[in-house]
């Protein structure tokens, strides 16, 4: 499907062209938040994101010397790749989200092309709405589209997350590659993460994202996040002692959690917890927007976030300002944080005419505990990658 949007498609050609005097295609990849779901995904569970209307744009045209040239407008730098090197250096750098995707591509027996790519993102970075994967997406598909070749999103995506796992370093879960490929304009989508196979759900046309940015930048290549992913690990490997069929968190039930708590340490317990219950409040929170029962997804909304605060221990006192701020305003239905943690954005949802008070009670709540200004941003759920015509 491609969509018309004149204005940024505008810009993305003119910049294209100034540079590298040529006339390119187009693509764009969607950022995303998570509205339930969160560390879910690397233990086989479930998660709901929905794709947002922010964008790493991408235009490309082809070139004959087997290179890359690849242009940031974000970071004014310009960087080579070579399509030929089947044993790349990571440069812990924006272009390896690039580069990543590009070995990843070939490992998976695709020949690719050299082309002149110009990216320019407005995701925010380091806010947690997943830049890097609308990176790698972008790249992935525009790289398979100009050579003609039939996308597989799925496929797609699982490439991308390996170019995270095992190019950049970062130990993340599928959710956010996944999502910026298949996702729907107007749609949440809940994915079980072990079989891949995910449902579009409907979110009502009257209500909106709100998205708030705390400016705290979150990491995840490192520190508490692989920390996470290892206590998990650890928690399989105790659970599966007494329970044989347990392959990841995603197989323990609560009542397998009540009986079995004892054989884990009291940290990893509340792991557990979190993630066995998160895991559940998935499939109500699907059965709520089904029913159009806003006001109880946002109920789970708010149990996810205590969850993740208090169990997995992954959110930050701004965060929390930020949620508690939202909370019992008239027409948000519900606020939590939203991706990795430690920092990054929260996300509401709101009815649409509630949209105004929210912005302004966040802003000048968050300023004056913090002594920070938030960044607002308000958003629909969007259409996942895609090429982009001019009118
Ligand atoms: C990051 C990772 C995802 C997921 C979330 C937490 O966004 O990239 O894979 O693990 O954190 O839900």
């Amino acid at each position: 499907m491609q969509t018309r949007f004149p204005t940024k498609f505008a810009d993305v050609l003119s910049a294209f062209r100034e540079r590298f005097r040529t006339i390119p295609r187009i693509y764009r990849a969607p950022g995303r938040v998570n509205l339930i779901g969160e560390h879910t995904d690397y233990n086989d569970g479930f998660v709901m994101p929905a794709a947002i209307d922010f964008y790493v744009w991408l235009a490309v045209a082809p070139r004959n010397d087997g290179k890359l040239v690849v242009h940031s407008v974000n970071f004014s730098e310009t960087i080579e790749i070579e399509i030929a090197n089947n044993n790349p250096t990571r440069r812990n750098h924006w272009s390896d989200y690039v580069q990543g995707i590009v070995l990843m591509l070939q490992r998976a027996g695709h020949s690719l092309r050299g082309a002149d790519i110009l990216i320019r993102g407005d995701v925010p970075i380091g806010a947690g709405l997943s830049s890097s994967a609308a990176i790698e997406v972008s790249t992935g598909f525009a790289m398979l589209d100009i050579l003609g070749i039939s996308i597989d999103r799925v496929e797609l995506a699982k490439l991308c997350r390996r170019a995270e796992n095992e190019f950049v370093g970062a130990q993340v879960g599928i959710m956010d590659q996944f999502i910026s490929c298949c996702g729907h304009a107007g749609k949440a989508l809940m994915l079980d993460c072990r079989s891949l196979e995910f449902k579009l759900l409907p979110l009502p046309r009257n209500v909106s994202l709100v998205i708030c940015n705390t400016m705290i930048r979150h990491e995840l290549s490192h520190g508490e996040y692989n920390t996470r992913r290892k206590e998990c690990a650890e928690a399989v490997r105790l659970l599966s002692r007494v329970l044989p069929g347990v392959r990841a968190l995603r197989d323990v039930s609560t009542a397998d959690l009540n009986r079995h708590a004892s054989v884990l340490p009291p940290t990893i317990l509340k792991r557990v917890r979190h993630v066995v219950t998160e895991d559940a409040r998935v499939e109500s929170a699907a059965a709520s927007l089904q029913q159009g029962d806003l006001p109880g997804f946002g109920n789970l909304m708010r149990e996810s976030h205590r969850s993740l605060r208090d169990d997995y221990q992954v959110s930050c006192a701004e965060l929390d300002i930020a949620v508690d701020l939202a909370g019992g305003l008239p027409g948000v239905y519900g606020a939590r944080m939203t991706g990795g943690g430690f920092g990054g954005c929260t996300i509401n949802l709101v009815a649409a005419e509630a949209v105004e008070n929210l912005k302004h009670h966040l802003s000048e709540g968050y300023q004056r505990k913090t002594g920070i200004t938030p960044q607002i941003f308000v958003s629909s759920a969007a259409e996942g990658v895609e090429e982009v015509k001019e009118e």
